[in-house]
């Protein structure tokens, strides 16, 4: 290995992950540098521009969140790792790795990457090994149970994607344990020599100049070491809404295979070797059990001392947003989280694309432009999905162009994620949008709008979001400012993002008509972005808002 490089950050402060706007690459899709009709860290290097040049031009986001692109049989592409300290043959090499830490360090942004510790590929060479007899070097590395008398799996966990979470391994004469795929058996978390494993590779990257990690299925690590069978869920009870269709898991609760009380323990583990160098942690908290346990588990991970810096949930993955749903995501995540930190972000490479799925009166238009606006306003960190900027929408897969397991295996029940994981259209009138020079990309490039013609359009989400991020950056209210909600009336949504020296007014208008409020004070500055072109009259005390307007003064 070259000697590891230690690119030290941008200086920005030390709580820069409260502040910062982050940003998530799918590196399959984002740029295909070499044109294997894969995405790769070449294309990302080559387009880092658009996210932030570092000159005050391109978007303007300050952090990348990175989906995995390690050494991987891309059985659930990337998120089955089978080298945890390598860059797959698909993506790169560990040099341009080095090179994508010093162009995006130079420009100010900083780097996350995706861990997914809670389960390896079974390809990784330690599953090669464990899964060979009960004596091996890592026999208890993975989670090994013995069948039932009747030679039926160990008790009745089901994986997410499809049937039961537990394979039987002939040569062992025992079950795996995978809540996900066959192909991602379960790490043991409760052998302490997995978890300095784990530590090295979190200390690797971190002296490669990573700044930040996400952690996959950060409440699964624990499980029920009794595996006691999950309880029934009962007839009646609410399922969150996230974006995805029927969840397989809803038979059962997840009593025991996830969320235990003991992973919190694995957190802080994790979080004192994140503290050796500073690095900050956005832990993806799901929950199947409905909106107020995905409210509570995402706010008990961060408190103080609790060990997550951000917990990623699903809260705003619900099809139908509106003003009573987000004041009250809002005030439930203000009155839990203590001195925790909210995070929060409209779609990713798991759920419907937030244009489509926003179901807004059957008038889309302008919505996702507003909730990007929203979403920049909150008291929280936000993070934005790659395409967002050139409203990508949820694309119609069909069978013949499947690549999500999850999709194949459910089809056409569940048809999977390729649908909002399609390749990023760079220009309209090159060949494949720009994603690459010719090569079938590994999805279509068929996205109806691309870059170029978003630039051109002074109105379009491209020139909002940018314009957002520089407004942003001048008022620290915005960024660290508490919340207090100002008002809910009907479809009109007002609150307060303020410190000492600021007040920030924020209004919106979830409805397809004009409507007008009264505020509660005069506003003096109209500080909205002027690239969103529905705009807002002011007279002393009374605001008029257009269909989806979205208004930000200065008290
Ligand atoms: C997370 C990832 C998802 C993946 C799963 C299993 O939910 O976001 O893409 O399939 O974990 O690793
Ligand atoms: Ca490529």
């Amino acid at each position: 290995m070259q000697k590891p490089l230690n690119f030290k950050s941008s200086p920005l402060s030390e709580n820069w992950w409260e502040s910062a706007v982050f940003y998530q690459i799918y590196p399959r899709s984002f740029k295909d540098s070499n044109n294997d009709g894969i995405g790769d860290l070449g294309g990302v290097i080559e387009k880092l521009d658009h996210l932030n040049d570092g000159k005050g031009g391109g978007l303007g986001i300050d952090a990348i969140w990175f989906s995995p692109f390690f050494p991987s049989p891309q059985a659930d592409f990337g998120y089955d790792v089978s080298d945890y300290c390598n860059i797959d043959s698909d993506y790169g090499t560990l040099e341009d790795f080095d090179q994508l830490v010093e162009e995006s360090h130079r420009r100010g942004i900083k780097i996350v990457l995706d861990l997914v510790l809670n389960h390896s590929s079974y390809q990784h060479k330690w599953f090669q090994e464990s899964r060979k007899n009960k004596t091996n070097s890592k026999a208890d590395w993975y989670v090994w149970a013995d069948p039932k008398p009747d030679g039926s799996p160990p008790n009745n966990w089901l994986a997410v994607f499809g049937g039961a979470a537990w394979t039987f391994e002939p040569q062992r004469g025992q079950y795996y344990l995978h809540n996900f795929l066959p192909e991602q058996p379960d790490l043991n978390w409760y052998n302490p020599a997995v978890r300095e494993a784990l530590a090295d590779v979190v200390r690797f990257w971190m002296k490669r100049g990573a700044d930040g990690f996400r952690l996959d299925t950060a409440n699964y690590y624990a499980y029920d070491r009794q595996l006691r069978d999950n309880p029934k869920r009962p007839e009646n009870s609410e399922l969150i809404e996230d974006g995805q269709e029927a969840n397989p898991l809803s038979q059962y609760i997840t009593k025991y295979s996830k969320d235990r009380p003991e992973n919190l323990g694995f957190i802080h583990f994790l979080r004192k070797i994140f503290d050796e160098n500073g690095a900050i942690s956005i832990g993806e908290i799901g929950s199947a059990e409905g909106l107020e346990s995905t409210l509570k588990l995402g706010t008990d991970y961060v408190k103080k001392g609790k060990g997550l810096h951000l917990a990623y949930t699903f809260s705003m993955f619900n099809k139908n947003m509106n003003t009573e749903y987000l004041e009250h995501v809002l005030r439930v995540t203000e009155e839990s989280i203590g001195d925790g930190w909210p995070c929060w972000s409209l779609s990713n490479h798991d759920c419907m694309r937030m244009i489509s799925r926003f179901d807004c009166f059957g008038e889309r238009d302008g919505f996702q432009q507003m909730m990007l606006l929203l979403l920049l306003s909150l008291r929280g960190t936000p993070i934005i999905y790659y395409g967002e900027e050139v409203d990508m929408q949820e694309y119609e897969i069909t069978k013949d162009e499947l690549r999500d397991p999850q999709g194949i295996r459910f089809w056409p029940d569940i048809k999977g994620r390729d649908g909002c994981r399609l390749p990023f259209p760079w220009d309209s009138k090159l060949t494949n949008q720009g994603f690459n020079s010719g090569t079938k990309p590994w999805l279509p490039a068929a996205n109806k709008l691309s870059l170029d013609q978003a630039k051109a359009d002074s109105g379009s989400t491209f020139h909002v979001l940018q314009e957002m991020l520089q407004i942003r950056k001048k008022f620290p209210a915005l960024q660290n400012g508490s919340y207090q909600k100002i008002l809910l009336d009907g479809d009109c949504f007002v609150f307060e993002r303020k410190t000492a020296g600021e007040t920030m007014l924020i209004a919106a208008n979830f409805s397809t008509e004009e409507q007008s409020i009264n505020l509660p004070y005069k506003v003096t500055k109209d500080l909205t972005p002027k690239a969103y072109k529905r705009f807002c009259t002011i007279k002393n005390e009374l605001l008029t808002l257009p269909a989806f307007g979205y208004f930000l003064g200065d008290k």
